[in-house]
């Protein structure tokens, strides 16, 4: 079975994942590239996390996460936030979105907005994020650079619960990445991201496991 939470600093992935009643529904939201949402579709795959990702909501026409969407075979939704008069307009038909595709988890993986109550009270406890940086360390933008900067001898990333102020809420899982003297943002971020790949799909069985016994 999965580990406690606090007992997953640089987590070693569970052996036996958990299995639910249905298959989780996700929904994830994404701007950039798409790696986190990829991995966490591998994983599935393997008959590790035992969910089905729903839609994936997109807000950047052209960000690279539209192409892996499509080879993945994934539904994907562009909602520009730009053409929305508020983040509670684009927050509504997010959560429109998602409900219409039954979603019940909401994987926030490289989202680049801030969102609002309108999508947190809608998903009660039940939206995920992942952020390059040990929090509370370094939270915001440019994490890594952050970090290098401030000199730490070791960076990571982590998977929270999403509230209201920028990357705060509960930590679900996270994992420590040593800095090398030589690293640069790019070498150290890569490194990160492995770590992502590794720990996202394990924290969303790890949040939902402990949800449904809760
Ligand atoms: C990740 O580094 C994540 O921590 C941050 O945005 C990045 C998204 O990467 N929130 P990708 O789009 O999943 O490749």
């Amino acid at each position: 079975m999965l580990e406690t939470a606090s007992a997953l600093i640089s987590p070693s992935l569970p052996t036996v994942w958990p299995r639910f009643e249905q298959p989780l529904r996700l929904g994830v939201m994404a701007s950039g590239n798409g790696s986190n949402l990829e991995a966490i579709a591998h994983s599935i795959e393997r008959g590790e996390l035992h969910a089905q990702i729903g839609v994936v909501v997109y807000n950047n026409p052209g960000a690279g996460v539209v192409e892996r969407a499509a080879r993945l075979g994934l539904p994907a939704v562009l909602l520009n936030h730009r053409h929305y008069p508020s983040r509670e307009a684009l927050d509504h038909d997010i959560v429109q979105t998602l409900l219409a595709h039954n979603v019940d988890w909401v994987i926030m993986a490289g989202w680049m907005r801030c969102v609002t109550a309108v999508l947190i009270d809608a998903f009660a406890n039940q939206v995920l994020n992942i952020h390059p940086s040990l929090l509370p360390s370094f939270p915001g933008l440019r994490a890594v650079e952050q970090a290098l900067a401030a000199a730490v001898k070791v960076a990571g990333c982590t998977v929270h619960q999403v509230e209201l102020a920028v990357d705060s809420g509960p930590v679900i899982m996270q994992a420590a990445v040593p800095v090398e003297p030589t690293d640069t943002p790019a070498t150290l971020q890569a490194r990160i991201q492995v770590q992502e790949h590794r720990i996202y799909p394990a924290a969303i069985a790890l949040a939902a496991a402990s949800h449904l016994s809760a």
